[in-house]
């Protein structure tokens, strides 16, 4: 297995998405990787509501530093959030890299949103030219939700 320099992006609200990610960063350094978490923070959260576009960050991530990618952030709406949405629509090229997704959601069932921004975010990873590799839902109110965390974040940092 490659070492590889691993970029987690993450937009998260009230840090659900973002206590994920924290454990998903601790199994990729076991896996011998070095992982990093940029926390996408908007100039106005008040502000954003799903649908929200070009939306302004008090910092860009770089992401030419990095050899893969994990974009992570809540459902809303039915939808990717828009924090990480807005974020994304403006990439220029994931340049072939491996890239991972991981999204968490509130609503119980399946047909609450979780697939549809899954599957969402896999398109775009796909369309600016991102390795699509591995993706995974986290339900936050499920009562599995340690062993929900558990198996996605296994999963990702095993595809890497
Ligand atoms: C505006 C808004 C809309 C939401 N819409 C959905 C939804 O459609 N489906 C769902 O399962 N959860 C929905 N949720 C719940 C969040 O996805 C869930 O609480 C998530 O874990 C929050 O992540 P965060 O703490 O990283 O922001 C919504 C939450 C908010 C604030």
């Amino acid at each position: 297995m490659f070492e590889l320099k691993i970029g987690i992006i993450v937009y998260s609200q009230t840090g659900n998405t973002f206590s994920a990610v924290e454990q998903l960063q601790k199994k990729l350094s076991k896996n011998g990787h070095n992982a990093y978490i940029e926390r996408l923070k908007p100039l106005n959260p008040d502000k954003i509501k799903p649908g929200t576009e070009n939306i302004k960050y008090k910092e860009v991530p770089d992401l030419t530093k990095y050899e893969g990618y994990i974009f992570a952030g809540p459902v809303h709406a039915f939808s990717i959030s828009a924090g990480l949405q807005s974020y994304l629509n403006e990439i220029h090229s994931l340049d072939n890299k491996k890239t991972a997704c991981l999204i968490t959601k509130g609503l119980p069932f399946n047909w609450t949103g979780g697939n549809r921004a899954l599957n969402q975010l896999k398109r775009l990873v796909k369309s600016k030219e991102g390795e699509y590799i591995a993706g995974g839902i986290i339900n936050w109110m499920n009562y599995k939700r340690k062993k929900d965390i558990e198996k996605v974040t296994a999963k990702i940092s095993s595809s890497f």
